[in-house]
């Protein structure tokens, strides 16, 4: 049976992948990979796993609107099977978490192609695990959001993550008169990587590859 992975291959370092994942990725007959700018980080990740490989990079330029993309892109999968039983498209973290994944799963679906989702580790597990501090315990209750959310809503929450955070400065200064402290995860498990508990500093930075995390104390 001819069949599509969706493949999580975590945070950033080769390690962090699932044996799942680097098994589907060996037995792939073609592994396509999100790009943008001509730059794949998900690429990057697993190239020592690529050796010999067909690769084929999708273009999904960052930041902008995809819908046309996702449909082009499911077009060459769907005809890439012409000649294959077995094809994989590579995700940062998981991929049914704020993933290109979930936009070309539905234009695949179209097609009918029998597809497996292959779940991978999140960068906020995994910044959670830099910042050393429990990602959940009994009683608390979680927001994770991508977008401004009105932080006067927040009561019964204990935790909350944002992702793609660009209105840093805002959301510290409420959620600080909320008793919450901040911490900021850059580049996780990557080249680079920083963890910044100085409010301040975490106000200036604006790397896209990057969580922050505020704690109710
Ligand atoms: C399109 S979402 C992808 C989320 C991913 N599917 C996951 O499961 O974590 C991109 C956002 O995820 C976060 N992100 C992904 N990888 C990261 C990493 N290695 N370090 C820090 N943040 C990361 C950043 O907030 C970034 O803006």
């Amino acid at each position: 049976m001819k069949k599509f992975y969706g493949i999580g291959i975590g945070p950033g370092d080769p390690e962090l992948l699932t044996l799942k994942a680097l098994r589907i990725i060996k037995e792939s007959d073609i592994i396509f990979v999100p790009s943008s700018k001509g730059k794949s980080l998900a690429k990057d990740i697993v190239k020592e796993y690529l050796a010999g490989k067909r690769v084929v990079e999708l273009n999904f330029p960052m930041g902008k609107e995809n819908k046309i993309n996702y449909k082009q892109a499911a077009e060459v999968i769907y005809k890439a099977f012409n000649e294959v039983d077995v094809a994989c498209f590579l995700t940062l973290g998981d991929p049914l978490t704020y993933s290109t994944f979930i936009y070309l799963y539905q234009e695949i679906s179209k097609y009918g192609i029998y597809v497996e989702i292959i779940p991978g580790i999140t960068s906020y597990n995994a910044a959670f695990s830099r910042i050393k501090m429990p990602f959940a315990v009994k009683n608390e209750s979680i927001l994770i959001t991508d977008k401004n959310i009105d932080l006067d809503e927040i009561n019964y929450i204990d935790k909350i993550i944002f992702l793609k955070a660009n209105n840093k400065k805002d959301i510290i200064k409420k959620l600080n008169q909320r008793g919450f402290k901040s911490y900021y995860v850059k580049r996780c498990f990557l080249e680079g990587e920083e963890v910044l508990m100085d409010e301040e500093k975490i106000k200036k930075d604006e790397d896209y590859l990057s969580i922050l995390i505020s704690i109710k104390e």
